[in-house]
């Protein structure tokens, strides 16, 4: 098969500036300048908004959880070092986030400036520049962070902070600026005057803080606020005080920022990110019909001119090669298909498809299903960890599992593989050019030889040497005009329609 991993389109949120390439970004390209940037993320709160038994960071986004992103984002940056602070959940929070990244706890939930402080035992000493983040803020682009990163080296401020503006920013903290326009400090919405929360600019809770002016701010932080709690947006306010330098960008754009709190945000997140990872793909060459209603995952491949339908769901690393037409109704997961490939209407799991194979409508393809170049599997087929040669088909209702099916080999409407007898799955092995008919039941562990033909009807438990036939089936008994003297005897009547099943 052609390889679908050549001249691909990949989905990205976040890659690096470079790729994106706009002035600003390029401004940015070698944004670490020397410091070293380590970046702590906030993933540690009850998060009670989600109303969830599944803890907000791992709720997942386009195939990654919430907090994923925010590491991706990291990683793209150039950022050195990732702690990510986990508290409640915090076992789950870990699995769900991998080990890739370094972890402190952070015992009680006691609030953001609390949680920041847990990663001090970690990151006590480091010379340069930390970003702190939030773990709910998903779609934060890698350049963005590069832009403050370069920004809050250039101007050699004690904390420079991303900022964004809303007509109705209810529930984030916002910018309050001096009369000169310089940030003053942060206050949150539960503590802000009804004139502060008329402000629009509002903090999406991204910082680059200078190493110790973050360490020795954080001492100084007190819970003396609506909510009792230790907030880290007080740090801004207390360098300030001190006639610390602190500086401000705006996002992009406001969608780049925004944080998820309820599953309603969720969606609308999750919404966004679709689109952008559809926008990508379609400029790279793949048609979307209707992208309100096409799901792609991220690090999903996809060839050019290949065509989505609507309803079409593409998940977990598939990569798809080029001229494919996938949709309507396609789900397909975790598999890779090549060149020309056609699913429609149709489930396709951990399978392999080769180039111009042909699925649907109605098939399921389930986990260890690999299509040689041409196959065609028709409606109502199911196969489970079986491999068609070239050219093989099952085109109606038929269930191969644990089976071997050589190229040429037609399978017949109404084929079953008996694979299972209560205790272990056995396999089917049918060579190549085998003609199997219509409601055959192959019970194995059976073979049926090349070019061998099975009679339709059959049940077979032995293996069929090459080109020969197998036939079971028990002759009919012909009685001469048995139908006549039943109605004769019963009458011509159609039966009740009301008594029909
Ligand atoms: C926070 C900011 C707010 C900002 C908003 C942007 C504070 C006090 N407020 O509010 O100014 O506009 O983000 O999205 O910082 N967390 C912990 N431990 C805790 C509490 C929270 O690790 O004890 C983590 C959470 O898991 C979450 C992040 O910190 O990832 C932010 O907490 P959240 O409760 O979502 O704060 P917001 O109310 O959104
Ligand atoms: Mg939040």
């Amino acid at each position: 098969m052609s390889d679908p991993s050549g001249a691909q389109n990949r989905a990205r949120p976040s890659g690096p500036a470079s790729e994106s390439g706009g002035p600003a970004e390029r401004e940015a390209a070698s944004p670490l300048s020397g410091r070293p940037v380590a970046a702590i993320i906030l993933a540690a709160g009850k998060s009670t908004r989600m109303r969830s038994k599944l803890p907000k960071p791992l709720h997942p986004i386009c195939g990654l959880p919430m907090t994923a992103h925010v590491v991706r984002a990291c990683r793209a940056a150039g950022v050195q070092r990732i702690v990510v602070v986990v508290g409640h959940e915090a076992e789950k929070v870990r699995a769900g986030l991998g080990e890739d990244v370094e972890y402190t706890l952070q015992e009680q939930q006691r609030g953001t400036g609390d949680a920041a402080r847990a990663a001090q035992p970690l990151l006590a000493d480091w010379p340069g520049t930390i970003l702190v983040l939030a773990g709910d803020v998903p779609l934060l682009p890698a350049a963005t962070l590069q832009r403050l990163i370069a920004r809050h080296h250039q101007c050699g401020a004690a904390a420079t902070l991303l900022t964004a503006f809303l007509e109705d920013p209810t529930g984030y903290g916002r910018v309050i600026r001096d009369p000169s326009g310089g940030v003053a400090r942060i206050v949150e919405e539960r503590d802000a005057s009804a004139e502060e929360r008329a402000i629009k600019e509002w903090f999406p809770s991204i910082y680059a803080f200078d190493a110790p002016a973050l360490w020795s701010t954080l001492a100084a932080v007190r819970a003396e606020n609506a909510q009792g709690e230790y907030y880290l947006t007080d740090t801004v306010g207390l360098l300030v005080g001190q006639g610390a330098r602190v500086e401000a960008i705006p996002a992009d754009e406001t969608a780049d920022v925004l944080g998820v709190n309820t599953r309603v945000e969720l969606a609308a997140a999750a919404a966004i990110l679709r689109r952008r990872l559809l926008t990508d793909l379609m400029l790279s060459g793949v048609t979307v019909t209707d992208p309100a209603n096409t799901y792609v995952e991220v690090d999903v491949q996809i060839g050019q001119d290949t065509v989505l339908e609507p309803n079409t769901f593409l998940l977990n690393g598939t990569r798809i090669g080029e001229d494919c037409v996938l949709g309507p109704f396609a789900r397909i997961e975790k598999s890779t298909l090549g060149n020309g490939v056609r699913v429609l209407a149709s489930q396709v799991v951990e399978s392999v498809l080769e180039d111009g194979a042909k699925v649907g409508p109605f098939a399921n393809l389930r986990p260890g299903t690999h299509l040689g170049p041409k196959v065609k599997i028709g409606d109502f087929v199911e196969l489970k960890n079986a491999r068609l040669g070239a050219g093989a088909q099952a085109s109606h209702l038929a269930y191969i599992g644990d089976a071997e099916v050589g190229e040429g080999t037609n399978i017949g409407a109404g084929t079953i593989t008996c694979n299972y007898d209560g205790y272990a799955k056995h396999r089917t092995v049918i060579g190549k050019n085998a003609f199997i008919g219509s409601h055959a039941t192959l019970i194995a562990p059976v073979t049926v030889g090349d070019g061998a033909f099975v009679a339709a009807a059959s049940p077979v438990a032995e293996n069929v040497p090459p080109d020969a036939l197998a036939i079971a089936r028990a002759h009919p008994t012909i009685k001469e005009g048995w139908a006549a003297r039943r109605r004769a005897e019963r009458g011509a009547k159609t039966p009740d329609k009301d008594k029909q099943g």
